[in-house]
């Protein structure tokens, strides 16, 4: 087996609550346990692409006086980037054109240039498929952790982040509901998961939405506005929905902002003003939309994320250790195993509208998703 040494660690993808909580757990873990030296790697993948790259502070060695205090601290001292993978990195040629390069073999240069016998990646889907990608193309020693809000990956039950992104948006629709009851309006707001519906989904049905429209199920408006009438009727004049940024109707698309940036992702944009603007050329209301935004991602990890993120990192450590690599650590139930990261990144955790027990539960209830006859 490898003789481990120096591990580095890094952060990639948008960030989210409970990133700090893994990077203290590695760093004490591997500190007390292996004696390991272990080195913060700056922005992701920035950090390997270049080695002067220094934003704010560049790639450091970490001691448990870097980690000290970061346990309840949103973001990550690290410091992330959503446009730094190596196979499709945005480069510009002499001649001004911009391209989408693969500069692999740079990061695997400097990777072995600052003699790390593993890495931690740590990060949503976009940073898994990047490890294995790495993996396949010889940098081998990778153990993945997997973060979001979107909970969006396969093979774990939750990724960490999540829980604390659905209380921040919980929090967000009981206060609509103050505002919308004194009003008697109807309030959309717009919740992130990309083309995951599982924030909609989890924030909707504990913040007592009345519609919750995802991507995996395009709504009409006749039945949302079904609803809003029946409420009206039944002496509840106001509603509340939510909707994901990335939800579509029936006859349309995603809202989407413009073409998708060389190196970066599609970003999406006004579903939940798109969708009043529809509701209001139904019905004679007042309707109003907020949208969470990146609300969702800040602020102090829950609980729940702050132990799952240090029991991730302490797994990631312990896989490490054993050269247990091309793994993702996974929550199972109650247990956090390894789980091949070449599964995790196969598809994505999508919800499946017949299968998935909360939204049976939601519909049983009366939540609306707008596929209603
Ligand atoms: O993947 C996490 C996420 O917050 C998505 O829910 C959202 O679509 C996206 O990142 C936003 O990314 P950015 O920070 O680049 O705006």
């Amino acid at each position: 087996m490898t003789s481990i040494k120096k591990v580095g660690i890094m952060t990639g993808g948008g960030d989210c609550p409970g990133l700090n909580p893994v990077i203290r757990a590695v760093v004490r873990a591997g500190i007390r346990k292996h004696g390991w030296e272990i080195m913060g790697i700056e922005d992701a993948f920035q950090g390997l692409i270049d080695l002067d790259y220094c934003s704010p502070h560049g790639n450091r060695w970490l001691t448990e006086a870097h980690v000290s205090g970061i346990l309840d601290r949103g973001g990550t001292i690290l410091g992330t980037s959503n446009r730094s993978d190596p196979f499709k990195f945005a480069v510009t040629d002499p001649d001004g054109t911009r391209r989408e390069a693969d500069i692999f073999d740079q990061v695997l240069a400097n990777y072995e240039a600052l003699g790390l016998d593993a890495l931690i990646s740590i990060g949503g889907d976009g940073s898994m498929r990047i490890a294995q990608q790495c993996i396949e193309r010889g940098m081998t020693n990778i153990v993945g952790v997997p973060k979001t809000i979107d909970n969006d990956l396969r093979c774990t039950d939750y990724t960490f982040g999540f829980n604390s992104a659905v209380q921040v948006a919980t929090e967000a629709i009981d206060r609509l509901h103050d505002t919308a009851c004194s009003h008697d309006r109807v309030i959309v707001v717009e919740v992130m998961g990309r083309d995951a519906g599982w924030i909609a989904l989890h924030a909707g049905l504990a913040g007592g939405a009345h519609a919750i429209l995802v991507p995996e199920i395009p709504y009409r408006i006749a039945p949302i506005v079904r609803k809003i009438r029946e409420r009206r009727e039944s002496g509840n004049p106001y509603s509340i929905i939510v909707v994901s940024e990335a939800a579509r109707p029936q006859d349309g698309e995603q809202s989407t902002l413009g073409e998708r940036e060389l190196g970066a992702m599609q970003r999406f944009f006004g579903a939940a003003g798109r969708l009043a603007h529809r509701i209001s050329e139904e019905i004679d209301l007042q309707i109003r939309h907020t949208v969470l935004g990146h609300i969702q991602r800040g602020g102090s990890p829950s609980a729940f994320d702050r132990i799952l993120g240090t029991r991730f990192g302490e797994k990631a450590v312990e896989l490490v250790s054993r050269g247990d690599f091309g793994k993702m650590v996974a929550l199972r139930g109650t247990s956090v195993v390894g789980v091949p990261l070449a599964e995790a990144v196969d598809a994505q955790k999508l919800i499946v509208p017949d299968h998935d027990d909360l939204v049976q539960t939601a519909r049983n209830i009366g939540i609306v998703f707008g596929d209603e006859d």
